[in-house]
């Protein structure tokens, strides 16, 4: 490694021998994925990306919760494409079953508190802040220590909920993204209107790129189209997959970091 190869394993499980550790080959699949790394363009080289994903999870009490459809995928085809781009990547992940992409750092949260304390932390040492994260606008305004018990009535049960801080909005107004130093792209997930509704997030939330796309006919699925909104106008990603897609909005978004450093 000092010599400047590149060194991809070994990897950690069951061996042959019986014994449980280090030394087995990395999976075909992940050899393929850290190639393909490799031979990537690196217009993302010495940026520092942090992502979030997923849904979040609020508590009711210790067995319950609310949260969403949203699956994460999009999210880990960003965070991956990213980091075959050259970033040094941090995925934030909600509740989701995805295998973490190589190469990419991943903290596991639940609720959009957690969420949002570790962005905030991370989002002070990025420089591209990605927000994909389906997060839960509102939370139970209290979570009960125990579980809730039916009392047997039938009648119906009230539970408050109070708003939940919004993650890119917050980052988005911090000094650092408003001198440049850190460039916030908002996702927006529609039912309709997708152009109309893109354009007021994306002055709501005070990002300069929003990706819209439309929520229901894209949550838990392999493939999606997105419409870039920002300055410039509105850019068609035309429906492919999510794999393929990430990697067309790392290149859009490499594309405006390097003229705005130009
Ligand atoms: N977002 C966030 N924190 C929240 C809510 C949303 O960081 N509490 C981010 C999402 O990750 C996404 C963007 O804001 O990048 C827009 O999310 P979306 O759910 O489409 O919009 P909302 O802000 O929830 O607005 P609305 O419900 O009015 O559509």
């Amino acid at each position: 490694a000092e010599d400047g190869a590149v060194v991809l394993g070994v990897a950690r499980g069951d061996q042959a021998c019986g014994e449980f550790g280090h030394g087995r080959m990395l999976e075909a699949s992940e050899l393929l994925e850290e190639l393909i790394a490799y031979l990537a363009p690196k217009p993302l080289l010495g940026q520092r990306v942090l992502v979030t994903a997923g849904p979040t999870f609020e508590a009711i009490d210790p067995v319950r919760g609310i949260t969403n459809l949203s699956s994460g995928k999009m999210g880990f085809a960003i965070a991956r494409a990213a980091r075959e781009a050259g970033a040094d990547v941090t995925l934030i992940a909600g509740p989701v079953h995805l295998p973490t992409p190589r190469g990419v750092q991943r903290i596991d949260v639940d609720s959009a508190s957690n969420m949002l304390s570790a962005a905030t932390q991370r989002a002070q040492s990025a420089t591209i802040f990605i927000a994909t994260a389906a997060v839960a606008d509102w939370r139970p305004a209290q979570a009960a220590d125990h579980k809730i018990k039916k009392d047997g009535s039938g009648e119906a049960r009230q539970l408050s909920f109070v708003e939940n801080p919004d993650i890119l909005a917050e980052i988005a107004h911090s000094p650092r993204a408003q001198s440049g130093e850190l460039y916030c792209v908002g996702f927006a997930a529609e039912s309709e209107n997708l152009e109309a509704n893109a354009q007021a997030k994306r002055a709501r939330k005070g990002v300069p790129l929003l990706v819209a796309n439309i929520g229901p006919a894209t949550f838990g699925r392999d493939d999606n189209a997105l419409l870039l909104v920002d300055d410039e106008g509105v850019l068609e990603l035309p429906h492919a997959s999510k794999r393929v897609l990430a990697q067309q909005l790392i290149a859009e978004i490499a594309r405006r970091v390097s003229g705005l450093e130009a």
